[in-house]
């Protein structure tokens, strides 16, 4: 059975002391990949707080701080205006919170495209910052060298490709991509690139099944999934969409609880029990010591 920590704040240690105490690493991840073949699948959850990653952390393998954060933590639009100092800011939460899993943040719109240099010193700020293990990036082909640059300097490099929620703008839409013969080649070249270059793990997000599997057999490193079948390598997915957080979810979604539900049961109760003045009762107030 496996064991919820919780954080000392007095010394960001979980208690009880997990054992092993030791993160899993990222050449461990690279390593389930071998000869093709994954015996376990990499288990990647979104993360954005430091009790979420606590309760999160001793079921999965990699925990990402996504900057899906922009739409579910602070109701943005879209992810473009997440900026890096919120990426910093719940990097580092996430990764206090957590002991095991492999954290990699996800790199925010502008900080990284302009040029290998510019991508350094981003992904430099965001592994000192907050302790995390790896970045991430949007991106195919034209990505690939910064990609490599990255690694060559000891910035493990998660990539991403397929539907890149960055470039909304330019899809015009989240719409499942790799329908039309010649989206699915882009994105496979796509894909060979990033991995060619280096990265040790590859997100492929909203492909059509035929072209996840030609993916995940086409690249020596994981693949791990969402909204791309069971054809990959392991699997992520947002974690306020898989506990039913919200209404509307993309199709690929699986609800694995109705959290939205159980809070709005819960807040509803409360301020029945206030209105009524049965809330605080007697075992929640403080009385003067006899
Ligand atoms: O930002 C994010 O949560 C992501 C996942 C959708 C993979 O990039």
């Amino acid at each position: 059975m496996s064991t919820t920590y919780t954080l000392d704040t007095a010394t960001s240690r979980a208690h009880p002391v997990p054992e092993p105490v030791r993160r899993l690493t990222v050449p461990a991840i690279a390593a389930r990949k071998a000869a093709g073949v994954t015996a376990e699948p990499v288990v990647m959850l979104t993360a954005y707080t430091a009790r979420m990653a606590q309760l999160l952390d001793p079921h999965c393998d990699m925990l990402l701080v996504g900057d899906s954060l922009g739409q579910v933590i602070y109701g943005l639009d879209t992810t473009v205006k997440v900026t890096l100092e919120m990426m910093i800011a719940h990097g580092a939460a996430v990764v206090r919170g957590s002991y095991r899993s492999v954290v990699v943040v996800d790199l925010p719109f502008g900080t990284y495209e302009a040029s290998p240099e510019q991508a350094f010193a981003t992904a430099a700020r965001v592994l000192r910052e907050t302790g995390a293990a790896a970045v991430k990036m949007e991106g195919g082909e034209v990505l690939a060298q910064t990609v490599a640059f990255l690694v060559a300097r000891g910035i493990p490099v998660v990539g991403h490709v397929g539907l890149t929620p960055q470039a909304v703008n330019a899809l015009g839409g989240y719409g499942a991509r790799g329908r039309s013969e010649a989206e699915a080649a882009k994105i496979l070249g796509d894909a060979r690139a990033i991995a060619a270059a280096g990265a040790f793990a590859l997100v492929v997000e909203g492909v059509v099944e035929p072209l996840a599997r030609e993916i995940q057999a086409a690249v020596p490193c994981p693949v791990i999934g969402i909204g791309a079948s069971a054809a990959c390598d392991g699997q992520v997915l947002v974690i306020d969409d898989m506990l039913g957080m919200f209404e509307r979810v993309p199709r690929f979604v699986r609800r694995f609880d109705d959290l939205a539900g159980r809070i709005s049961d819960a807040a509803a109760r409360y301020a029945e029990a206030v209105r009524a003045r049965s809330f605080p009762g007697d075992a929640e107030t403080y009385r003067p010591k006899p």
